[in-house]
């Protein structure tokens, strides 16, 4: 795991200033596009699993890339976590503060079971306002949050301080 976040960190590029000025943008694409780290990054996140989950949501739109193969490698069906006005109603929905403004997370709760074991992954975890808005969504929706993974946790932001009382894992902490 040591060896493979090592990976992960050669990988991914840093862009300063994406999409806007001050902010470093961790970009995973050639991550992804690397055949063997991907499939190793899917299995490492399969493996850190403790107990059986029924679901795994991943957030729009990196989130998904991961969430799929998450979850055929743990028989487990997907639920897209999606911005706000992209899914058919009827939709759950939960707003979170941006720096400037707020943006809003949806679900389709037909598709959560109640009491459904669920895994949330993202690519990257930050401020956690994504991560926090997507647990509280689910939760209301009946969902049993598992834990929540993420490939990268930039802990200067404290995105798991938003998180408490849920099982955080990050492969690599930057
Ligand atoms: C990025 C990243 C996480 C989120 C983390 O997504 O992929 O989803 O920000 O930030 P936070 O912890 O401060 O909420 P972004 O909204 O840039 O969109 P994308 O995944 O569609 O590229
Ligand atoms: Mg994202």
């Amino acid at each position: 795991r040591a060896a493979l976040a090592r990976r992960v960190d050669a990988l991914m590029r840093t862009v300063p200033d994406f999409p806007e000025p001050g902010i470093q943008f961790r970009d995973i694409m050639p991550l992804l596009a690397d055949a063997d780290a991907f499939a190793a990054v899917v299995d490492a996140f399969a493996a850190a699993v403790p107990e059986p989950v029924d679901l795994v949501a991943g957030m729009e739109a990196r989130g998904f890339l991961l969430a799929a193969p998450v979850a055929t490698a743990l028989g487990a069906g997907v639920v897209p976590v999606r911005k706000a006005g992209k899914l058919p109603g009827p939709v759950a929905s939960q707003s979170y503060a941006l720096e400037y403004g707020t943006a809003a997370v949806e679900v389709q709760p037909f598709t959560i079971p109640d009491g459904a074991r669920v895994l949330v992954i993202d690519d990257v975890l930050a401020t956690g306002g994504t991560a926090a808005a997507t647990v509280r969504l689910l939760e209301e929706c009946g969902a049993d949050v598992v834990g929540l993974s993420f490939l990268v946790e930039l802990e200067a932001l404290a995105g798991r301080a938003q998180l408490e009382g849920h099982r955080v894992d990050a492969l690599l902490a930057l």
